[in-house]
């Protein structure tokens, strides 16, 4: 919901007759936040979107949490996380609380179903891969290093390029709203000279290709913490215009630009988007603090009531003992970190870094995933101590 965009044919006016050629109304669709009051968009369908056959609950999606977790700094490497499967139905839950969750999924096959998250906003960092993610909306290619954000109720259907490599995805799940920061914000909605990004790098859909086919189109919608399977009797992206506020986009973390400072900045600078209790930050390959005498590396601190991952997607993470590239680091409220042993001494006088990496703060504690206990590598939570 980031401002005003329109695609494809549509009235003069709202809540008018629209004919399609043959004589027949197009239906108009409101896709309303909060009723009628929150962001929206209105889209022209050649059929009524209501035209189910059939409806059920398929399975259930329950996440299962880790009700022993001892508070400790936490590392997982998601090369040992289950791969393979679909890129809607088969993701890995590893941190969540009610507020939002974080999984991870390695799809290597395409969809035959369309899909739909209905309880919540979804926010899909492409780790590697690329493809094109077909919506209602209309089409949005996707490449690596993308934020493709997809708000709650977005029909839509993942087109992987299976040639081009094996797809990595980190999915947030957000039960509240996915935005951009309000404070880059002025007060009608233009974001501001000075913000690490613009409309421009925004990358929406621009045409629509309508379908207009009979047949049974299976939707899966993901509500009630259950996949539930209904099937419509036509082709769902079958719009032939909208306009709003409501629409997929996608944002590269290319396109992130990095602050820095003569000293040390913290990490409200990376900030990307936010939601109900959690932001999301790109930690961008930038210029290094330029003080002869800076510490280019984080001071030692304590998130109190702030839970802090890290996932790492890009760059040299050498300074980092056992990290690399994939692997997600937990730093729980309750527990400092800081740099490890030598990390200061080795950082300073370095003028730039390439590392690329996503961190997701939240204000509520996380749960671990049950399914994670086998994966996480105990032996993090003491690199800091150098006599173990
Ligand atoms: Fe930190």
């Amino acid at each position: 919901m980031p401002f005003y965009h329109a695609v494809g044919e549509m009235p003069r006016k709202r809540h008018t007759v629209f004919r399609r050629p043959d004589g027949g109304l197009y239906a108009e669709e409101l896709m309303g936040h909060e009723g009628f009051v929150g962001t929206s968009a209105l889209l022209y369908h050649i059929h009524p979107p209501t035209t189910v056959k059939s409806a059920r609950r398929l399975r259930e999606l329950v996440w299962e949490a880790d009700d022993g977790t001892s508070l400790r700094h936490r590392h997982f490497r998601t090369a040992q996380v289950r791969r393979g499967g679909s890129p809607t139905l088969d993701r890995i839950p590893i941190l969540f609380n009610s507020d939002i969750g974080m999984l991870y999924t390695e799809p290597d096959q395409n969809d035959a179903h369309f899909y739909r998250n209905s309880q919540a906003d979804e926010c899909i960092y492409v780790v590697e891969g690329q493809g094109t993610l077909e919506s209602v909306f209309g089409d949005l290619p996707f490449r690596q290093g993308d934020y493709v954000v997809l708000h709650r109720n977005i029909l839509h259907r993942w087109r992987l390029d299976l040639s081009a490599g094996q797809a990595k995805f980190v999915v947030f799940e957000s039960r509240g709203h996915i935005r951009i920061p309000t404070r880059y914000m002025n007060n009608v909605g233009q974001i501001l000279e000075g913000a690490p990004y613009c409309e421009r790098d925004i990358r929406r859909p621009m045409e629509l290709k309508p379908h207009d086919e009979r047949g049974d189109f299976p939707l899966l919608v993901k509500q009630y913490n259950a996949i539930n399977e209904l099937i419509l009797d036509h082709h769902p992206f079958d719009v032939v215009g909208w306009d709003g506020y409501v629409w997929p986009y996608t944002f590269n973390a290319d396109d992130f630009e990095p602050r820095a400072g003569r000293f040390h900045l913290p990490p409200p600078t990376h900030q990307t988007f936010e939601g109900r209790n959690f932001v999301i930050c790109t930690f961008a390959p930038r210029m290094l603090d330029w003080d002869p005498e800076a510490v280019p590396l984080p001071y030692h601190h304590s998130n109190i009531q702030s839970e802090e991952v890290m996932f790492y997607a890009a760059g040299d993470y050498a300074a980092r003992k056992g990290v690399g590239i994939g692997c997600i680091t937990l730093h729980p409220s309750g527990l400092p970190h800081g740099p490890q042993p030598g990390a200061v001494e080795r950082s300073l006088g370095a003028t730039r870094t390439d590392e690329l990496a996503v961190m997701w703060d939240t204000f509520g504690p996380l749960r671990l995933a049950a399914l994670m206990r086998d994966i996480d590598r105990p032996e993090y939570a003491y690199s800091w101590n150098p006599d173990r």
